[in-house]
């Protein structure tokens, strides 16, 4: 309940090339802020080959990666720092289970996406990751600022 500016969990969010070309950027960033979180950073970018699979290191020996590696570097995604309580957990929900057949409805992927291949968005799946992803993606760094709606927000 204070006034102060808290330091609250950053994540990471990218809407993929998919979310973009489907015209979903509005949709999924209104559900990001209806929901309360703040947006800290947001740009379009066209990611290079290397930048996308360092961002996926972790999973370079999956059968899958080559085809994910195309899939992300296809077209613009939009990269996206929010900012809140538990927002790596929270914006997880928000995005729905990995595989969009698994994923329920009034989630992003349970309401506009059929196939994990063309899963329209990405949420660090850990603080420790969110900070490596944002690093990766917003090496300029991430500028600081009040939000007026937090004291609405939060106790
Ligand atoms: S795994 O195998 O458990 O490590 O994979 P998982 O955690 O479910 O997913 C990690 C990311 O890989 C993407 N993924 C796929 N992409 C393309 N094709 C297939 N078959 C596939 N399976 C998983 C999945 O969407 C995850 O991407 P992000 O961007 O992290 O959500």
């Amino acid at each position: 309940a204070s006034a102060a500016p808290v330091a609250r969990e950053r994540t990471y969010i990218m809407i993929k090339p998919d979310g973009v070309q489907r015209g979903l950027v509005g949709e999924i960033i209104a559900r990001f802020e209806r929901k309360g979180y703040k947006m800290a950073a947001m740009k379009l970018v066209k990611p290079s080959t290397e930048h996308m699979e360092e961002h996926y290191a972790d999973l370079k020996d999956k059968k899958f990666f080559p085809g994910l590696i195309k899939y992300m570097t296809s077209g613009p995604v939009v990269a996206m720092v929010w900012v809140g309580d538990g927002v790596v957990a929270g914006g997880r929900v928000l995005l729905g289970a990995t595989k969009p057949s698994e994923s329920a409805p009034g989630t992003i992927r349970g309401d506009l996406c059929i196939d994990v291949g063309r899963n329209v968005c990405h949420g660090s799946d850990a603080v420790e990751s969110a900070e490596k992803e944002i690093a990766h993606w917003f090496p300029e760094g991430v500028a600081e600022w009040t939000s007026h709606s937090e004291s609405w927000v939060y106790e």
